[in-house]
């Protein structure tokens, strides 16, 4: 610890600054977060393919919601550092052989023996390390290497022809491209530099020594800042009064992101935004709910009636993948008869339309959504335009943890965001 004490910071003061300001907008309605990215970052995956690919994919949801929200995206990705892991079971048993559970890279090992599941110290650096080499690599990507993408005629777009939306898909993407066009026409120069995407980077705060170590106090700025990310958020598991991290939290000047869920009652939550934001500052606090398509309309309501009597600014955020993971067994196929983990691409739009819905009936504004998804081809959750099923799960699961919205299903959702926001439903 004491090494990763000493390192540079990943982020900086003025970032976070920035980025809190940002947030204050969302939570009054006038920019839209986007937050998205892998459920765990993989240290095999620290690779070139696999981060362009993340980025490529939410610089252009970003479009289609900015689009669509007529309003400005924050991008911030669950990358950079999203290493760690809590787990439902401190351990795994398969086959009658009890291991430890896998935490995450930054503690121990995905194999399934002793060894490899044993934590090491190590990796807390390693995790800081590649945290470093990504953010180089989207630093670097953001500031030069991305222009094309800003075209929607550069997009794999082929799955749209297989949505019964295809018309409207069709019609988004085309007005993005005139938009973009008439304002290169108008500006003059091309649109990568009139409009540059700023990333930001998040994760779970949950090893607090790893957080402690990156905390510091700059010049000329109160407080302690956590420089390992702009924007560390609590878990559901780790955001209650016995566990440490809510005092923790307490004590940082970043922006803090909080996961409520079915568990979390009205007394509690008022609690937490009392606890956690004492200067009523807009920007501090986003609420990320995730209760799952079928819980949603009991379980917001109450929480939005708490907080609304806080008289708080905080940011309301939908992350409908959590409440919405469930076991399938595939009937056919090389996976048939295995429990396989997955997610619905309807439910999770459910959750997000009743995410919406109930803001609007509320008073309160829904500013952001929170994905796990990645840029790449992956078979994890089921549905979305090209209709995957159980039986195509096998084909391409590769995430060590939860299941991800492949490329198309979350661009699709994005444009399934936009076409609501903008009025057609
Ligand atoms: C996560 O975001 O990967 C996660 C574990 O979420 P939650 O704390 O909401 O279960
Ligand atoms: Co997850």
């Amino acid at each position: 610890m004491r090494d990763i004490a000493q390192l540079p910071p990943l982020v900086t003061s003025g970032e976070i600054e920035s980025l809190k300001r940002q947030l204050a907008d969302a939570a009054r309605g006038e920019r839209f977060l986007l937050q998205g990215g892998d459920c765990a970052e993989s240290f095999d995956q620290c690779d070139s393919p696999h981060i362009a690919a993340l980025l490529k994919i939410l610089l252009q949801m970003s479009l289609v919601l900015a689009h669509g929200t007529r309003k400005r995206v924050i991008c911030v990705g669950r990358f950079a550092g999203q290493y760690a892991k809590p787990r439902t079971s401190p351990v795994e048993t398969r086959d009658g052989v009890t291991l430890p559970a896998y935490r995450g890279d930054i503690v121990n090992r995905v194999g399934f023996e002793a060894r490899e599941r044993t934590p090491d110290p190590a990796n807390l650096l390693r995790g800081y390390e590649r945290s470093a080499l990504t953010l180089n690599f989207i630093r670097a990507l953001v500031d030069g290497g991305f222009a094309d993408l800003h075209h929607p005629e550069q997009w794999d777009l082929d799955f749209v022809r297989h949505s019964p939306l295809a018309a409207d898909y069709r019609k988004i993407v085309d007005s993005i491209g005139d938009s973009l066009r008439f304002l290169e026409t108008l500006a003059g120069t091309r649109v990568d530099q009139i409009n540059r995407v700023d990333f930001f980077t998040s994760h779970e705060g949950l090893i607090l020594l790893y957080e402690q170590a990156q905390t510091r106090q700059v010049p000329h700025r109160k407080g302690w800042f956590n420089l390992s990310t702009h924007f560390p958020w609590i878990g559901v598991r780790t955001a209650t009064r016995d566990a440490a991290h809510v005092e923790f939290f307490r004590g940082i000047a970043n922006p803090i992101g909080v996961k409520v869920g079915p568990d979390t009652t009205p007394e509690h939550l008022a609690w937490l935004v009392e606890t956690l934001d004492p200067a009523r500052e807009p920007g501090r606090l986003t609420l990320i709910h995730r209760f799952g398509a079928h819980n949603i309309a009991k379980c917001l309501r109450p929480l939005v009636e708490v907080v609304k009597r806080s008289e708080r600014t905080v940011l309301w955020s939908c992350d409908p993948m959590h409440g919405n993971t469930e076991t399938v067994v595939p009937s056919e196929g090389p996976w048939a008869g295995r429990l396989v983990k997955t997610r619905k691409f309807a439910h999770v739009l459910a959750e997000l339309e009743q995410a919406f819905e109930i803001h609007r009936e509320a008073g309160t504004i829904l500013g952001g959504v929170h994905l796990e998804l990645t840029g790449e081809n992956v078979t994890e959750c089921i549905g979305g335009a090209r209709g995957l099923s159980e039986v195509d799960l096998s084909r391409s699961y590769r995430s060590q943890v939860d299941p991800r919205l492949n490329y198309e299903q979350a661009l699709e959702m994005a444009m399934l965001i936009a076409r609501r926001t903008s009025g057609k439903r």
